[in-house]
């Protein structure tokens, strides 16, 4: 049967948060407002713990204080909304709960109002849930009530907060920019807003305010940011969404050093604020060559060693087909030592194997050093000086395993990459409590799309080459490096941005590299190129993912859990049921029919 209170909050007004009350309130009359963590009938005596955003708070309603407040308080279920005034009183020493802020005063009730009843929620609120996602996600205000959630939400509000202030006494103005515009190219699909007034025409959501952060220097604003929502359609993971937050900026008259300046004084101010945490700048830099050399990725966590080492040279017709043939067809070899893993199953190598099958390894060849031998598939046709070579490159000792891959270069490197992470964390080599920071620069600007038969660019169409590499654009493009810069942190990409490019010609000359012809630039970029010949400033700038930051400084273990309302792994608003069917009479407006 529904319970249905009738109680009004009437004149009450809250005099403090549940989790506030401490002894030296004892004897005060207080009047507190809360839902039901959880009631406890002890025939005399019904205590309740009454929790808000602050915490929790003991209220006692005893029967000989006031009857029909302790005859009300039989009704109260969990997350009931109650309001109650009393008297705060120290607990009977025995009952204190160090535990909690609250633990050694309770208030005893002498009158109640049932604000509201509740269902009986799906899942209890408490930080320890085993709830599944998609129940807390179509629940999410249940959820919000978990400490936890409610913490994630604070620390990002404080987080924007304090870039906000950042960036304000550095003399940056924050500036809107449209939400329905036109598709600018960051790579992942647009989603799309038909337009009534022109049927068959559509808006774009931004992937990003790119090209109007651009244009704002055009316009002289000469510092700018945003904290602005960016939508992408693409395949989710655990740190992607289809709607997310970029911190947006971008900087006049600048080079990559004053804008990763600019970022490092933040950085530094959101760990020492939020964290307690002193980073030293600068922090490190690597080039994009050396990451992907030494981790297979452009976005290594340097969190732990187990560095990859290159091969290529030793393996050279040697004697092990599996390493020499891939050199042999223009591949590479490259390995990893890992300490003390010689331990390993044959079972658990079967399983690395293929694990590295994933991204497309051939195989995975493994030596066990031991005390007296090599063990391995291929020790066999190991020569006296390639075994002196691998002891040389990796500084394995005894009780290591060695692995290696054999292939073209990227497979090599996401294998491995991938591989080092995989073993990183299997075998707890990640100290969980560290942040490492670093910039991976020099980024080629262009890489080949084999799937596209042409040249794409590694970061985003409008990103500047460096100027010493300019003679090389025409031949050699992909020899061109760019003037980007990522900032990583233990392994995720948070931020990247570049020094743009603010010629007109230089920029056609671009886009025609990307097989961008000039009438469709002009279709799609007209808008701009005309912007560039009014005389832009030199410029550049960066955007962060608010979400992965505030990911990674809460400890949270998705992005999701720092987003108020997120889309669950498969795109939905299980909260509302987005996306939705429309009525017929929208769709015959838009002009729209569906298949
Ligand atoms: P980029 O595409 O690298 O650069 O995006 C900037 C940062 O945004 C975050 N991010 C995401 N976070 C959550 N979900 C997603 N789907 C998602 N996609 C990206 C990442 C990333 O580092 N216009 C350029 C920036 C510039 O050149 O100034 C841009 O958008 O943390
Ligand atoms: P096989 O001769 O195919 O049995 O392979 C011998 C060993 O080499 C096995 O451990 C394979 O996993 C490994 N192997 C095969 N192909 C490759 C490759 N492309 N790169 C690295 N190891 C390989």
């Amino acid at each position: 049967m529904e319970r249905i209170f009738t109680d009004h909050l009437g004149d009450w007004k809250r005099s403090c948060y549940c989790g506030e009350p401490r002894a030296d309130g004892v004897g005060r009359e207080m009047t507190l407002l809360g839902w039901v963590q959880s009631r406890r009938d002890h025939g005399g005596l019904i205590f309740v713990d009454l929790r808000d955003r602050t915490g929790i708070v003991q209220i006692v309603f005893n029967p000989e204080v006031n009857a029909p407040a302790h005859e009300k308080a039989r009704q109260i279920r969990s997350e009931d909304v109650l309001a109650v005034r009393g008297l705060l009183t120290h607990r009977p020493p025995e009952t204190v709960n160090a535990s909690i802020p609250t633990g050694a005063v309770e208030l005893v009730v002498r009158e109640v109002r049932l604000l509201n009843a509740s269902q009986v929620p799906p899942f209890p609120i408490e930080d320890e849930t085993d709830a599944n996602e998609n129940t807390r996600l179509k629940y999410r205000y249940l959820d919000l009530r978990r400490p936890q959630s409610l913490s994630h939400l604070l620390l990002r509000y404080r987080m924007t907060k304090k870039i906000r202030d950042y960036l304000d006494g550095h003399g940056f103005i924050e500036v809107e920019t449209p939400v329905l515009t036109k598709s600018t190219p960051e790579g992942a699909r647009d989603y799309l807003v038909p337009s009534r007034i022109y049927p068959g025409k559509f808006y774009a959501l931004p992937q990003s305010p790119q090209l109007f952060k651009q244009i704002l220097m055009v316009g002289g604003l000469d510092r700018y940011f945003q904290i602005v929502r960016c939508f992408r359609d693409e395949d989710l993971r655990a740190d992607r969404q289809p709607e997310f937050t970029q911190l947006d900026v971008e900087m006049s008259f600048v080079q990559p050093d004053d804008v990763i300046q600019v970022v490092e004084g933040m950085m530094a101010l959101l760990f020492k604020e939020l964290k307690g945490i002193a980073l030293p700048a600068p922090f490190p830099r690597l080039s994009w060559e050396e990451a992907m050399s030494r981790y297979g990725t452009d976005k290594p966590d340097l969190r732990f060693g187990l560095e990859l080492k290159d091969f290529s040279s030793c393996f050279g017709g040697s004697q092990v087909k599996v390493l020499s043939g891939a050199i042999e067809r223009g591949g590479i070899v490259q390995g990893v030592a890992v300490p003390g893993a010689a331990t390993l199953s044959r079972r658990e190598l079967d399983e690395l194997t293929a694990f590295v099958a994933n991204y497309g390894a051939k195989g995975l060849a493994w030596i066990k050093l031991t005390d007296n031998e090599w063990q391995s598939p291929i020790a066999k046709f190991l020569s006296d000086k390639e075994r002196g070579e691998i002891l040389r490159l990796t500084g394995a000792k005894s009780g290591d395993i060695i692995f290696f891959v054999a292939d073209e270069p990227k497979v090599v490197r996401e294998s491995l990459g991938n591989l080092r992470l995989h073993l990183g964390e299997r075998l707890g080599l990640i100290p969980q409590n560290d942040y490492s920071l670093v910039w991976v620069v020099d980024f080629p600007l262009l890489e080949y799309d084999a799937a596209e038969k042409r040249c794409v660019s590694v970061h985003h169409p409008f990103t500047a080459p460096v100027e010493e590499d300019l003679h090389l654009l025409e031949k050699e493009p992909l020899k061109v490096r760019s003037k980007a810069y990522d900032l990583v942190l233990n392994g995720v990409e948070i931020g990247g941005g570049s020094v743009r490019i603010h010629q007109p010609a230089l920029q056609r000359q671009i886009l025609g590299l990307l097989g961008i012809g000039a009438d469709e630039a002009e279709a799609k970029f007209g808008f701009f190129l005309e912007a560039l010949g009014f005389g832009a400033p030199p410029h550049g700038g960066i955007a962060f993912g608010i979400d992965r930051l505030a990911m990674l400084l809460s400890g949270a273990r998705s992005i999701r859990e720092v987003i108020a309302f997120p889309k669950s792994q498969r795109a939905v608003c299980l909260l509302t049921d987005a996306p939705s069917s429309v009525d017929p009479k929208q769709l015959k407006e838009l002009g729209i029919k569906i298949e």
